[in-house]
């Protein structure tokens, strides 16, 4: 695999780009669920303009009244050149891909096509909660197979769920977080090709939720899990809705393996009806003519991991923290702080700054919170302030 290094593209840091003024005229999830005395560190979004093909991809749209039903592959076009630029990635066949209506939705369908209901779903915990809930909702059982202490996959706690998730003649999916939401962890080739290999010998399927792909750190690469020796068998679900912030228009693309095609072919027809033609529209502008914004995106976020690490050392020393390889989430120990299982909920009623909180990750995460580092410099010096202020 190639990696890219962020260059410096001539388009401005996006994350400079907007005052608290502006973003707390938003009525997203991220401003709106907390009083304006809040500072909302939290949830998924990012406090950035749109990248300009995006912008005039979906108001000529608009323009057009062109608000019908989505047609065509040129998503999965879009990817597969992306693909291929970014990560030196020339295996993503468009005839083995599916719009589905957004990332979670993508995995429900895959794990519907590869397990049964009272199935198990292994995943590595601390992971994005959403992952306990859509899986539950389907009535299939969750099993944590833990991330080790160095936040990486711990192979023998997969094993051993494997073995557990298969027994009585099951069937089992690992639905794997690939790069790592809370941790940033970044799964070397070594490591997917590890987990591809332990899947096939327990007949475990892998589904690989690859939504922070584009979001790497300066330095390191992103390998797809089905760009391993391996991988024939295993399921992806890719978008461009994270990295360029398009999670209100709604779309993203399954992927499969050679030897995974036979259990795409069977995903009924209308899912394809669910996502947004619009979305569609967006998430291709994106992907083809959106990556010198995503570079600019990435320099301004490796500043702000590198920033949050100052921050953190002079005003909140205890608490432990490994900066991300991807994602533009950091994920804090606060254990030795005192605070219990759930420091958010004491930095939200002492300071007004609303992180996530640790314990609907699972296993590892009391006693951590979740800081989203895709907003302005300043505000992420006022969150760390907030903090602080909280213990005083
Ligand atoms: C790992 C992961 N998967 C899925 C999602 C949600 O994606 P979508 O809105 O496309 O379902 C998120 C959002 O933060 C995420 O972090």
């Amino acid at each position: 695999m190639t990696s890219i290094p962020h260059h410096t593209s001539g388009e401005p840091n996006p994350l400079h780009a907007l005052s608290l003024e502006s973003l707390r005229c938003r009525t997203s999830m991220k401003w709106r669920t907390y009083p304006a005395d809040v500072l909302p560190l939290w949830v998924a979004e990012m406090d950035v303009p749109l990248a300009g093909p995006v912008v005039r991809a979906v108001t000529e749209a608009l323009a057009l009244g062109d608000t019908g039903y989505p047609a065509g592959t040129a998503y999965a076009e879009a990817l597969a050149g992306f693909a291929e630029k970014r990560w030196g990635w020339d295996g993503l066949a468009v005839e083995r891909t599916a719009i589905v209506p957004d990332v979670m939705l993508g995995v429900v369908e895959m794990l519907k096509l590869v397990t049964g209901h009272g199935d198990t779903v292994i995943v590595n915990s601390p992971v994005y909660p959403p992952f306990y809930q859509f899986v539950e909702h389907m009535d299939r059982q969750v099993l944590q197979a833990p991330l080790g202490a160095d936040l990486r996959i711990d192979f023998d706690a997969l094993e051993e769920a494997f073995r557990q998730a298969v027994s009585g003649g099951r069937r089992a999916a690992h639905l794997l977080c690939s790069p790592h939401n809370p941790t940033g962890t970044v799964h070397t080739a070594g490591e997917l090709a590890a987990v591809a290999a332990l899947a096939d010998r327990y007949g475990v399927r892998v589904v690989a939720d690859e939504i922070h792909a584009p979001l790497t750190a300066g330095g390191v690469d992103f390998v797809p899990y089905l760009s391993v020796p391996g991988a024939e068998s295993g399921l992806s679900l890719m978008s461009a809705s994270k990295a360029w912030n398009l999670a209100g228009l709604k779309a993203a693309l399954a992927i499969a393996g050679p030897a995974a095609a036979v259990d795409l072919a069977r995903l009924p027809e209308e899912v394809s009806h669910g996502p947004s033609h619009v979305g569609v529209l967006a998430h291709t502008a994106a992907l083809t003519d959106g990556t010198a914004w995503l570079d600019a995106l990435l320099t301004g976020l490796d500043d702000n991991r590198r920033l949050l690490v100052d921050l953190l050392a002079e005003h909140l020393p205890a608490i432990g923290h490994r900066p991300g390889e991807a994602t533009y989430l950091a994920w804090l120990d606060c254990r030795a702080l005192g605070l219990g299982d759930d420091p958010a909920e004491v930095f939200l009623e002492r300071g007004r700054v609303a992180l996530n909180s640790g314990i609907p990750f699972g296993t590892g995460g009391a006693g951590h919170v979740r800081l989203n580092l895709a907003t302005s410099p300043e505000l992420i010096t006022e969150g760390v302030r907030r903090m602080a202020a909280a213990l005083a």
